[in-house]
């Protein structure tokens, strides 16, 4: 048997390994240790850092921005792009938004454009001022992001896409806690509104960016 990585829980390490050998089997270790590393990065997160893997994500438009102006209903994304970002949904534990787009935006946060499981709906709001947040999401007063990353590590979320708006991304940017970024870029201009966030410090294969 080949096998990439040793578990990272020490309640866990070495027992497979030794019962697989007990039983004449041989165990080659560490094949691919960094793409096997890569693969469960999620988990590998988890429990070394005691914080869900992060994905910050967002769409902005041509000329960089990501939201217009005006109030009301507008869309950044292509109908492909659409798809996309709901695949990558199905990918994760849970999905978070900031109050503001709670409000404005009134998202579902589902992944209906592709079939997969849902992820758990997160939202922050440090003053409590939401009152109409549907049963089933996590309704989270945290003042601070490792906080927020703090409680969903106690509820065993091992990963969270975050998909907005400016200042909670900026806001996990500030604070460096992020492993991930991606950016869906769409064929439109909207000439003003509220400006996307700069790409923060990220290695290039944790980086991606779908052109229109
Ligand atoms: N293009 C995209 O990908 C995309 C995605 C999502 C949203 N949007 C757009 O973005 C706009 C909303 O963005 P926004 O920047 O105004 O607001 P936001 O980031 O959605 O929400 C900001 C609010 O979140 C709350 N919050 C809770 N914890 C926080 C923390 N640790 N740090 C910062 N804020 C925290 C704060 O309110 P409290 O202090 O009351 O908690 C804050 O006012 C909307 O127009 C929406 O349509 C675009």
């Amino acid at each position: 048997m080949v096998c990439c990585n040793d578990d990272p829980n020490p309640l866990v390490a070495g027992n497979g390994f030794r019962k697989l050998e007990a039983a004449g089997i041989e165990v080659v270790r560490h094949v691919l240790e960094e793409e096997g590393r890569e693969l469960n990065r999620r988990f590998f997160t988890f429990m070394e850092q005691r914080r869900p893997y992060v994905i910050l994500k967002w769409a902005e438009s041509a000329d960089g921005f990501m939201a217009p102006a005006a109030a009301g209903p507008y869309w950044l994304s292509t109908q492909p792009q659409n798809c996309l970002n709901h695949r990558w949904r199905t990918e994760e534990a849970a999905i978070l938004v900031g109050s503001e787009t709670f409000l404005k935006d009134k998202p579902s946060l589902t992944p209906r454009h592709y079939i997969g499981p849902a992820p758990q709906p997160i939202v922050l709001d440090r003053r409590g001022r939401l009152s109409d947040v549907p049963a089933h999401w996590l309704h989270l007063c945290c003042q601070t992001i490792p906080e927020v990353l703090q409680e969903l590590y106690e509820s065993k979320i091992q990963s969270v896409i975050v998909e907005g708006g400016r200042q909670v991304l900026d806001a996990f940017i500030a604070c460096g806690l992020y492993d991930e970024v991606r950016i869906l870029r769409s064929p439109q201009p909207l000439g003003s509104g509220l400006p996307a966030p700069e790409i923060p410090p990220i290695d290039s294969n944790h980086l991606i960016i779908i052109d229109p």
